[in-house]
């Protein structure tokens, strides 16, 4: 898919002043710093669209962006950051669960992980948690220009046997950075198809 336009519409901390349009839309979600804002700019080849930061935290509020005039990419604020109370340490801020479960035109969550890390608990409870609401997600690894091939290629198979221990099967994932571009066409081809399949529907 060509990326014709890309244009911010609106932040905000409340899931129903998000915009009441139904286009389709894609969210992007995972630990602090592993990378969303700067894959949405390298998705939509905007340099700066999303705020990103090497400081955790950059991304506060649930931002839409809408792509080629008929979708929305949503850049969401991290969990895992310390800021969210020990309480809710598996789940994360309030808003973020009020937009996965009211946001109905939400067709595809891109959960990311970066590719150097083990499987980290906060995530794999994240992911149980969407398989418990029956919200559809993909897994996107951040990163993999920091990392050799070899490694790269270990860390992702040791992570597709984590999640084989608690799910049936891997979910459908891409390996990308934000550096190099890696994985820009898969994903955007992945999103593409979904939209298809909906406006024949
Ligand atoms: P929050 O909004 O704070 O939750 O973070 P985020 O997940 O949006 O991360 P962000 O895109 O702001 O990136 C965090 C840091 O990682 C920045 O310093 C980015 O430059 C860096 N980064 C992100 N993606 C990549 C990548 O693919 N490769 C490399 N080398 N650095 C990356
Ligand atoms: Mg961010």
């Amino acid at each position: 898919m060509k990326i014709k336009s890309a244009e911010f519409v609106i932040s905000n901390s409340k899931v129903d002043q998000c915009p009441k349009s139904s286009l389709p839309e894609y969210a992007f979600i995972g630990r602090s710093n592993v990378g969303k804002s700067s894959l949405i700019n390298m998705l939509t080849g905007r340099k700066a669209l999303a705020k990103t930061s090497a400081k955790p935290g950059k991304t506060q509020l649930i931002n839409h962006f809408l792509i080629n005039k008929n979708w929305h990419l949503v850049d969401l604020p991290g969990y895992g950051y310390a800021q969210v109370s020990k309480s809710t340490k598996k789940v994360f801020q309030k808003f973020i669960t009020a937009y996965f479960e009211k946001r109905k035109q939400m067709v595809c969550a891109f959960v990311l992980i970066d590719s150097r890390h083990k499987p980290q608990a906060i995530d794999m409870e994240f992911m149980q948690w969407l398989g418990e609401h029956a919200i559809p997600f993909c897994i996107i690894f951040t990163k993999a220009d920091k990392l050799k091939p070899k490694e790269l290629e270990k860390n992702i198979n040791n992570y597709q046997a984590a999640m084989l221990e608690v799910w049936e099967e891997m979910p459908e994932f891409f390996i990308t950075s934000a550096s190099s571009g890696m994985g820009k066409d898969d994903v955007l081809e992945y999103i593409e198809n979904i939209n298809q399949q909906l406006r024949a529907s």
